[in-house]
Protein backbone atom coordinates (compact mmCIF):
# COMPACT_ATOMS: atom_id res chain seq x y z
CA UNK A 1 0.00 0.00 0.00
CA UNK A 2 1.49 3.46 -0.37
CA UNK A 3 0.34 4.58 2.67
CA UNK A 4 -0.91 3.21 5.97
CA UNK A 5 -4.33 4.94 5.31
CA UNK A 6 -7.01 2.83 5.38
CA UNK A 7 -8.68 1.52 1.68
CA UNK A 8 -10.83 3.03 0.04
CA UNK A 9 -13.64 0.33 -0.57
CA UNK A 10 -16.12 0.35 -3.74
CA UNK A 11 -18.91 -1.57 -4.19
CA UNK A 12 -20.39 -2.16 -7.67
CA UNK A 13 -23.67 -4.05 -7.91
CA UNK A 14 -26.55 -4.45 -10.43
CA UNK A 15 -29.02 -7.29 -11.47
CA UNK A 16 -27.11 -10.07 -13.58
CA UNK A 17 -26.20 -9.15 -17.36
CA UNK A 18 -26.44 -4.99 -15.84
CA UNK A 19 -22.28 -5.28 -16.95
CA UNK A 20 -21.09 -5.20 -13.25
CA UNK A 21 -18.14 -7.56 -14.24
CA UNK A 22 -17.38 -5.74 -17.02
CA UNK A 23 -17.31 -2.03 -15.09
CA UNK A 24 -14.51 -3.39 -13.10
CA UNK A 25 -12.90 -4.81 -15.38
CA UNK A 26 -12.39 -2.05 -17.32
CA UNK A 27 -11.45 0.09 -14.30
CA UNK A 28 -9.08 -2.16 -12.93
CA UNK A 29 -7.29 -2.06 -16.62
CA UNK A 30 -6.73 1.58 -16.26
CA UNK A 31 -5.43 1.81 -12.63
CA UNK A 32 -2.07 0.46 -11.76
CA UNK A 33 -1.91 -3.10 -10.61
CA UNK A 34 -0.26 -2.45 -7.13
CA UNK A 35 -2.91 -0.35 -5.95
CA UNK A 36 -6.11 -2.06 -7.02
CA UNK A 37 -7.75 -5.12 -5.81
CA UNK A 38 -11.48 -6.64 -6.29
CA UNK A 39 -13.06 -9.30 -4.74
CA UNK A 40 -16.36 -10.42 -6.41
CA UNK A 41 -18.95 -11.80 -4.54
CA UNK A 42 -19.13 -14.53 -6.57
CA UNK A 43 -16.79 -15.94 -5.05
CA UNK A 44 -17.98 -16.17 -2.09
CA UNK A 45 -21.00 -18.48 -2.78
CA UNK A 46 -20.84 -21.09 0.05
CA UNK A 47 -19.30 -23.92 -0.92
CA UNK A 48 -21.28 -27.09 -2.19
CA UNK A 49 -18.58 -29.44 -2.53
CA UNK A 50 -20.38 -31.84 -0.38
CA UNK A 51 -23.46 -32.51 -2.23
CA UNK A 52 -24.04 -34.27 -5.60
CA UNK A 53 -24.13 -32.40 -8.85
CA UNK A 54 -27.81 -32.85 -9.37
CA UNK A 55 -28.53 -31.00 -5.83
CA UNK A 56 -26.00 -28.52 -7.14
CA UNK A 57 -27.76 -27.88 -9.79
CA UNK A 58 -31.49 -27.38 -7.98
CA UNK A 59 -29.30 -24.99 -5.33
CA UNK A 60 -30.87 -21.35 -5.18
CA UNK A 61 -28.09 -19.19 -6.72
CA UNK A 62 -30.15 -16.12 -6.18
CA UNK A 63 -30.89 -16.14 -2.55
CA UNK A 64 -28.80 -13.80 -0.02
CA UNK A 65 -28.12 -17.02 1.98
CA UNK A 66 -26.28 -18.70 -0.92
CA UNK A 67 -23.51 -16.51 -0.58
CA UNK A 68 -20.56 -16.83 2.71
CA UNK A 69 -21.13 -12.80 3.35
CA UNK A 70 -19.32 -13.79 6.75
CA UNK A 71 -16.54 -14.38 5.08
CA UNK A 72 -16.21 -11.61 2.91
CA UNK A 73 -16.98 -9.01 5.34
CA UNK A 74 -13.88 -10.89 7.21
CA UNK A 75 -11.69 -10.49 4.23
CA UNK A 76 -12.59 -6.85 4.06
CA UNK A 77 -11.63 -6.28 7.32
CA UNK A 78 -8.40 -8.63 6.83
CA UNK A 79 -7.73 -6.40 4.06
CA UNK A 80 -8.33 -2.96 6.31
CA UNK A 81 -5.66 -4.23 8.61
CA UNK A 82 -3.22 -4.28 6.13
CA UNK A 83 -3.73 -8.40 6.33
CA UNK A 84 -3.53 -10.53 2.62
CA UNK A 85 -6.67 -12.94 2.27
CA UNK A 86 -7.16 -16.18 0.48
CA UNK A 87 -9.57 -15.55 -2.46
CA UNK A 88 -12.00 -18.73 -3.32
CA UNK A 89 -11.94 -19.64 -6.44
CA UNK A 90 -15.56 -20.44 -7.98
CA UNK A 91 -16.45 -22.47 -10.87
CA UNK A 92 -20.10 -22.03 -12.49
CA UNK A 93 -20.09 -25.25 -14.48
CA UNK A 94 -19.70 -27.26 -11.83
CA UNK A 95 -21.22 -24.94 -8.66
CA UNK A 96 -19.14 -24.88 -6.78
CA UNK A 97 -15.58 -23.30 -5.37
CA UNK A 98 -12.69 -25.39 -6.45
CA UNK A 99 -11.61 -26.44 -3.31
CA UNK A 100 -7.68 -26.75 -3.93
CA UNK A 101 -7.21 -23.26 -5.22
CA UNK A 102 -7.25 -20.09 -3.87
CA UNK A 103 -6.41 -16.48 -5.16
CA UNK A 104 -3.67 -14.42 -2.46
CA UNK A 105 -5.45 -10.81 -2.72
CA UNK A 106 -2.98 -8.42 -1.12
CA UNK A 107 -3.63 -5.24 0.88
CA UNK A 108 -4.20 -2.32 -1.47
CA UNK A 109 -5.31 1.13 -1.56
CA UNK A 110 -8.42 0.54 -3.86
CA UNK A 111 -10.70 -2.78 -2.81
CA UNK A 112 -13.77 -3.22 -5.26
CA UNK A 113 -16.59 -5.31 -4.06
CA UNK A 114 -18.30 -6.72 -7.04
CA UNK A 115 -21.54 -8.62 -6.77
CA UNK A 116 -25.38 -8.59 -7.23
CA UNK A 117 -26.60 -8.67 -3.24
CA UNK A 118 -23.87 -6.55 -1.52
CA UNK A 119 -26.44 -3.59 -0.88
CA UNK A 120 -28.88 -6.03 0.62
CA UNK A 121 -26.68 -6.84 3.59
CA UNK A 122 -26.60 -4.33 6.10
CA UNK A 123 -23.22 -5.44 7.72
CA UNK A 124 -21.34 -5.63 4.57
CA UNK A 125 -23.51 -2.92 3.23
CA UNK A 126 -22.05 -0.48 5.43
CA UNK A 127 -18.32 -1.62 5.00
CA UNK A 128 -18.53 0.29 1.11
CA UNK A 129 -17.29 3.91 1.32
CA UNK A 130 -18.46 4.14 -1.95
CA UNK A 131 -21.87 2.40 -4.24
CA UNK A 132 -22.21 2.14 -7.35
CA UNK A 133 -25.62 0.54 -9.34
CA UNK A 134 -25.03 -0.58 -12.68
CA UNK A 135 -28.81 -0.15 -13.84
CA UNK A 136 -29.74 -1.82 -17.02
CA UNK A 137 -33.18 -2.58 -18.02
CA UNK A 138 -34.40 -6.40 -17.54
CA UNK A 139 -34.87 -7.40 -21.56
CA UNK A 140 -31.03 -6.18 -22.24
CA UNK A 141 -30.17 -8.23 -18.87
CA UNK A 142 -31.62 -11.50 -19.44
CA UNK A 143 -30.32 -10.96 -23.32
CA UNK A 144 -26.83 -10.65 -22.08
CA UNK A 145 -26.96 -13.25 -19.64
CA UNK A 146 -28.74 -15.99 -22.12
CA UNK A 147 -25.00 -15.40 -25.00
CA UNK A 148 -22.90 -15.47 -21.75
CA UNK A 149 -24.23 -18.45 -19.72
CA UNK A 150 -24.19 -20.32 -23.35
CA UNK A 151 -20.27 -18.63 -24.48
CA UNK A 152 -19.00 -18.78 -20.67
CA UNK A 153 -20.95 -21.27 -18.41
CA UNK A 154 -21.96 -24.22 -20.00
CA UNK A 155 -25.00 -23.54 -20.21
CA UNK A 156 -28.28 -23.87 -22.89
CA UNK A 157 -30.79 -21.46 -23.59
CA UNK A 158 -33.64 -23.22 -22.01
CA UNK A 159 -31.82 -23.83 -18.97
CA UNK A 160 -30.99 -19.88 -18.46
CA UNK A 161 -34.34 -19.27 -19.25
CA UNK A 162 -35.87 -21.95 -16.48
CA UNK A 163 -33.96 -20.34 -14.02
CA UNK A 164 -34.15 -16.54 -14.99
CA UNK A 165 -38.53 -17.33 -14.43
CA UNK A 166 -38.01 -19.43 -11.38
CA UNK A 167 -35.25 -18.01 -9.21
CA UNK A 168 -33.26 -14.94 -11.28
CA UNK A 169 -35.80 -12.62 -11.36
CA UNK A 170 -38.27 -12.72 -8.33
CA UNK A 171 -35.18 -12.38 -6.43
CA UNK A 172 -34.11 -9.60 -8.31
CA UNK A 173 -37.32 -8.05 -7.55
CA UNK A 174 -36.94 -8.89 -3.91
CA UNK A 175 -33.15 -8.34 -3.21
CA UNK A 176 -31.46 -6.20 -5.50
CA UNK A 177 -33.72 -4.02 -7.21
CA UNK A 178 -35.10 -2.65 -3.82
CA UNK A 179 -31.54 -2.23 -2.27
CA UNK A 180 -30.96 0.30 -5.25
CA UNK A 181 -32.02 3.20 -3.22
CA UNK A 182 -28.95 2.84 -1.05
CA UNK A 183 -26.58 3.64 -4.21
CA UNK A 184 -24.49 6.72 -4.15
CA UNK A 185 -24.12 6.43 -7.98
CA UNK A 186 -26.55 4.72 -10.63
CA UNK A 187 -24.22 3.95 -13.56
CA UNK A 188 -26.70 3.16 -16.57
CA UNK A 189 -25.73 0.40 -19.30
CA UNK A 190 -22.80 -1.01 -17.93
CA UNK A 191 -20.11 -2.11 -19.37
CA UNK A 192 -19.66 0.07 -22.12
CA UNK A 193 -20.65 3.74 -20.25
CA UNK A 194 -17.15 4.73 -20.87
CA UNK A 195 -18.12 8.26 -19.33
CA UNK A 196 -19.25 7.00 -16.29
CA UNK A 197 -16.51 4.56 -15.82
CA UNK A 198 -14.23 7.29 -16.67
CA UNK A 199 -15.34 9.20 -13.80
CA UNK A 200 -14.81 6.41 -11.13
CA UNK A 201 -11.16 6.17 -12.70
CA UNK A 202 -10.70 9.63 -12.00
CA UNK A 203 -12.18 9.50 -8.26
CA UNK A 204 -9.42 6.48 -7.97
CA UNK A 205 -6.39 8.04 -9.31
CA UNK A 206 -6.95 11.18 -6.89
CA UNK A 207 -7.25 8.89 -4.18
CA UNK A 208 -4.05 7.65 -5.35
CA UNK A 209 -2.59 11.52 -5.97
CA UNK A 210 -2.13 10.09 -9.01
CA UNK A 211 -3.43 13.33 -10.73
P1 LIG B 1 -22.75 -8.92 -14.78
O1 LIG B 1 -21.42 -9.17 -14.16
O2 LIG B 1 -23.45 -7.71 -14.23
O3 LIG B 1 -23.64 -10.11 -14.76
P2 LIG B 1 -21.28 -8.85 -17.29
O4 LIG B 1 -20.28 -7.76 -17.10
O5 LIG B 1 -20.84 -10.25 -17.22
O6 LIG B 1 -22.54 -8.59 -16.31
O7 LIG B 1 -22.00 -8.56 -18.69
C1 LIG B 1 -22.91 -9.52 -19.22
C2 LIG B 1 -22.66 -9.64 -20.71
O8 LIG B 1 -23.01 -8.42 -21.36
C3 LIG B 1 -21.19 -9.89 -21.05
O9 LIG B 1 -21.14 -10.78 -22.13
C4 LIG B 1 -20.65 -8.50 -21.44
O10 LIG B 1 -19.62 -8.59 -22.39
C5 LIG B 1 -21.89 -7.84 -22.02
N1 LIG B 1 -21.97 -6.38 -21.77
C6 LIG B 1 -21.68 -5.74 -20.61
N2 LIG B 1 -21.91 -4.42 -20.72
C7 LIG B 1 -22.37 -4.23 -21.99
C8 LIG B 1 -22.80 -3.08 -22.74
N3 LIG B 1 -22.80 -1.86 -22.20
N4 LIG B 1 -23.21 -3.27 -24.02
C9 LIG B 1 -23.22 -4.50 -24.55
N5 LIG B 1 -22.84 -5.63 -23.91
C10 LIG B 1 -22.42 -5.50 -22.65
O1 LIG C 1 -22.20 -12.11 -12.98
P1 LIG C 1 -23.58 -12.26 -12.44
O2 LIG C 1 -24.06 -11.07 -11.66
O3 LIG C 1 -24.58 -12.66 -13.49
O4 LIG C 1 -23.49 -13.47 -11.40
C1 LIG C 1 -24.57 -13.77 -10.54
C2 LIG C 1 -25.50 -14.80 -11.16
O5 LIG C 1 -24.81 -16.04 -11.30
C3 LIG C 1 -26.72 -15.09 -10.31
O6 LIG C 1 -27.87 -14.47 -10.85
C4 LIG C 1 -26.86 -16.63 -10.33
O7 LIG C 1 -28.09 -17.07 -10.84
C5 LIG C 1 -25.76 -17.07 -11.29
N1 LIG C 1 -25.13 -18.34 -10.87
C6 LIG C 1 -25.43 -19.50 -11.59
N2 LIG C 1 -24.86 -20.68 -11.22
C7 LIG C 1 -24.03 -20.76 -10.16
C8 LIG C 1 -23.73 -19.59 -9.41
C9 LIG C 1 -24.30 -18.39 -9.81
O8 LIG C 1 -26.19 -19.46 -12.57
N3 LIG C 1 -23.51 -21.92 -9.83
MG1 LIG D 1 -20.53 -10.82 -13.19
Amino acid sequence: MKNNKRPLIIGITGGTGSGKSTVCKSIIENIPEENISILEQDAYYKDQSHLSFEDRLKTNYDHPLSFDNKLLIQHIEDLCEGKSVEKPVYDYEIHTRKLDETITIAPKDIIIVEGIMILEDEELRNRLDIKIYVDTEDDIRILRRIQRDIKERGRTVDSVIDQYLSTVKPAHDQFIEPYKKYADIIMPEGGHNQVAIDIVISKIRSQLNLI
